[in-house]
């Protein structure tokens, strides 16, 4: 086990979190170059050093952000982040994400911890109590919480800036700053109303977040959001919300509000601590980890979420250990990076434009996007996923260079060797330079990822393997083999030695490889137990029998990425006329059992009315066989009341109820649509009963 680096000697462990990830619509490629990529990258390097490590994520499953998707998708916000959790879930899984707990903020040990910090700050008379003025839709009669308004931003002029936050400039926003506020759900001009609420005085902590960013040496990036943020000065800001979806507010009198959002998500990251500790039968693990000075803790984190994490969560932290109970830690390190776009432009689920996770593991293997990522992570500046660098990447660096490497060497033992790593004799000068090589890699590589600087990291790793291709062939071991077999049998040594090193200092960043890697040359152990510094050292004995040979990567055809440009990366031409129109990816394919699970049934329209004071909403009353039942759906805008009366629909009979503006809706209307706002509601060609099946 290697020493920690002098700087950080104080510490004897360390506590690594990422970013919860809203549960409320798939990850793709930006959440993981954002956040999760470099803190698994960056937990992996640690556990190869020997370092005691915990890895903490899950899903923030409350807000604003999660409930409107519910009501999108007419379901409840429950149903969406079980669906999410668990879809966000197995995708982090498939890409090699290596956390050792993955929680949820629905769960009681969050809800206990965010109301026990709530009540402890709350007890030491931190909180305070005011009336506000807050934005109020008199349409949907609801207060308009965080992202249920957008507006311009007062900073930078963004004018899709949310109720909370301006995502464009990182800002934290009051809701009453937004210019020209309009309500999310049905785009009139909200009111302003009074309401009461509670608040954390960030002011009275200025002075002690001064002092505490300054004694770091946080990524400049990073530093200056703080900076900027701290010269404005900091405020009181409301930590309760009037909504249902959330904590409860533990007081009297705020039974119909919940604790904001960001308030207790970032305590998620202990909750999640919590559950670990008593999945692994140790109920003070999480003190450990959380209340000890001798742990380290990194949060790793997008640049929207830095303010969170360099003040309001500090803070909490700060107000709390003020009670004397316990105390906590606060992050060491917060390395935040800036946005990945796709293409030249932002990711857009409604534009068409990007892909998700679990859409692109189904065509290609989780490390080459790994790789390609961590190339290009957005560490100082935003970047881009290309599609054409993705497929050079993997052709030319990881089939070509890397695999070239490691089959052509294997290949040679198999072939001249019978399959056993020959013994190396003397070494002449190329040799010296090749083991010099892997002898000062790992080190470069680690002072590179102990910085936060993955890319370069990478770049470093790699270049082994460059090195090490130029050494297979300045040696010219298919000559040697003939005229100095010593001087061969020295060569192909070394290169197995080059292939074991190259598995263990890739593997944090491709480690479905590493371990590939490992097998085929039959090593004990696996690459990630192997030890970061043993990269250095020759450690394949001679004579070790080597396994069977695979390909490590196979080339991507140019057609494949044509397709994927067309499937991913038109979406703009959705805002041209039809005829051009972009048609949206074919979603997964589903099994016949999956789409029997799904109702579907004629019904006919007998009774339909707009629903009062909303623009979108018709109320639809159908005959279902036997059955009569009230549907509502968003398609007033298209369709006047007598329009549908008579008509025989077709609906989903089994979808779970959900409710609209107070009404319940038992199934969904079905009718296609297109991105540019079209809409037309399925019919039966011709009559048939209402109730009949369609299939
Ligand atoms: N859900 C937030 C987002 O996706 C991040 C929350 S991070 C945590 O932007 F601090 F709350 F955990
Ligand atoms: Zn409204």
């Amino acid at each position: 086990m290697s020493k920690a680096s002098p700087e950080h000697s104080k510490f004897s462990r360390t506590l690594v979190t990422a970013a919860l990830p809203y549960a409320n619509g798939p990850l793709h490629l930006g959440h993981l170059a954002g956040a999760y990529l470099p803190a698994d990258i960056y937990v992996r390097y640690l556990r190869l050093k020997g370092e005691d490590v915990v890895f903490i994520c899950g899903s923030d499953e409350h807000g604003v952000a999660v409930t409107i998707s519910a009501e999108k998708e007419h379901v409840s916000p429950q149903q969406i982040v079980d669906r999410y959790h668990a879809i966000n879930k197995a995708s982090f899984e498939k890409f090699g994400m290596s956390f050792d707990n993955y929680s949820r903020t629905t769960l009681p040990v969050h809800h206990q911890t965010g109301q026990e910090f709530f009540l402890e700050l709350y007890r030491q008379d931190i909180l305070v109590e005011k009336s506000e003025k807050q934005l109020y839709c008199e349409k949907d009669r609801m207060f308009l919480a965080d992202r249920y308004v957008e507006g311009t931003c007062p900073v930078c002029g963004n004018s899709d800036a949310r109720g909370d936050q301006c995502e464009n400039c990182g800002t934290w926003l009051e809701q009453t700053q937004l210019i020209n506020p309009k309500c999310k759900i049905c785009g009139t001009t909200p009111v302003v109303r009074e309401t009461k609420h509670w608040y954390l005085p960030l002011g009275r902590f200025q002075k002690e977040l001064e002092d505490y960013v300054n004694s770091k040496k946080w990524k400049e990036n990073v530093r200056g959001y703080v900076d900027s943020w701290l010269k404005e000065g900091l405020d009181d800001r409301a930590i309760t919300r009037d909504l249902h979806w959330g904590i409860p507010v533990p007081l009297q009198g705020y039974e119909n509000k919940v604790i904001y959002v960001w308030f207790e998500a970032v305590l998620g990251y202990i909750s999640s601590t919590k559950e670990l500790s008593q999945k692994r039968g140790d109920p003070s693990l999480w003190k450990k980890y959380w209340q000890d000075e001798a742990t380290r803790y990194i949060a790793f984190i997008g640049k929207d979420n830095i303010v969170f994490h360099t003040l309001i969560f500090p803070a909490i932290l700060m107000a709390w250990n003020k009670g004397g109970k316990s105390r906590y830690i606060l992050p060491d390190a917060v390395p935040a990076n800036e946005f990945l776009n796709f293409e030249g432009k932002k990711f857009s689920k409604s534009r068409g434009w990007g892909i998700d996770l679990q859409d692109f593991i189904d065509i290609f293997p989780p490390d080459t996007l790994r790789y390609a990522l961590a190339l290009n992570l957005p560490e100082s500046r935003d970047s881009d996923f290309y599609w054409k660098d993705f497929q050079a990447r993997v052709n030319n660096e990881l089939a070509d260079t890397l695999g070239n490497f490691v089959n052509r060497t294997l290949q040679f033992i198999q072939r001249y060797y019978e399959g056993k790593v020959p013994p190396r004799g003397e070494l002449n000068a190329l040799d010296k330079w090749a083991v010099s090589q892997m002898e000062e890699t790992p080190g470069r590589v680690a002072g590179q990822f102990e910085n936060f600087k993955f890319r370069d990291g990478v770049v470093d790793a790699m270049s082994l393997a460059r090195a090490a291709n130029k050494y297979f062939n300045d040696s010219e071991p298919w000559k040697t083999r003939k005229d100095n077999p010593e001087q061969c049998a020295t060569t192909v040594n070394i290169c197995a030695q080059l292939t074991r090193s190259l598995a263990v200092i890739l593997s944090p960043v491709i480690p479905f490889a590493a371990e590939e890697i490992w097998k085929m040359l039959r090593l004990e152990g696996t690459a990630a137990q192997s030890g970061w510094n043993t990269a250095a050292e020759m450690k394949v004995e001679s004579g070790t029998e080597i396994g069977h040979l695979n390909i490590l990567f196979t080339k991507i055809e140019d057609s494949t990425i044509e397709e994927q440009i067309k499937k991913t990366a038109s979406g703009e031409s959705a805002e041209q006329p039809a005829a051009t129109q972009a048609t949206a990816p074919i979603k997964a394919q589903i099994s016949i059992d999956d789409f029997r699970k799904v109702d579907l049934r004629v019904a006919k329209v007998i009774n339909c009315e707009k629903v009062p004071k909303s623009e979108k909403l018709l109320r639809i009353e159908v005959q279902v066989g036997e059955d009569k039942r009230q549907i509502v759906a968003g398609i007033s805008k298209h369709y006047k009341p007598e329009d549908l009366i008579g008509k025989s629909v077709i609906i989903v009979a089994n979808l779970a109820p959900a409710k609209l503006m107070g009404l319940e809706s038992n199934g969904m209307l079905l009718a296609a649509s297109t991105d540019d706002g079209k809409l037309a509601v399925l019919t039966t060609a011709s009559d048939i009963d209402s109730g009949s099946i369609i299939r």
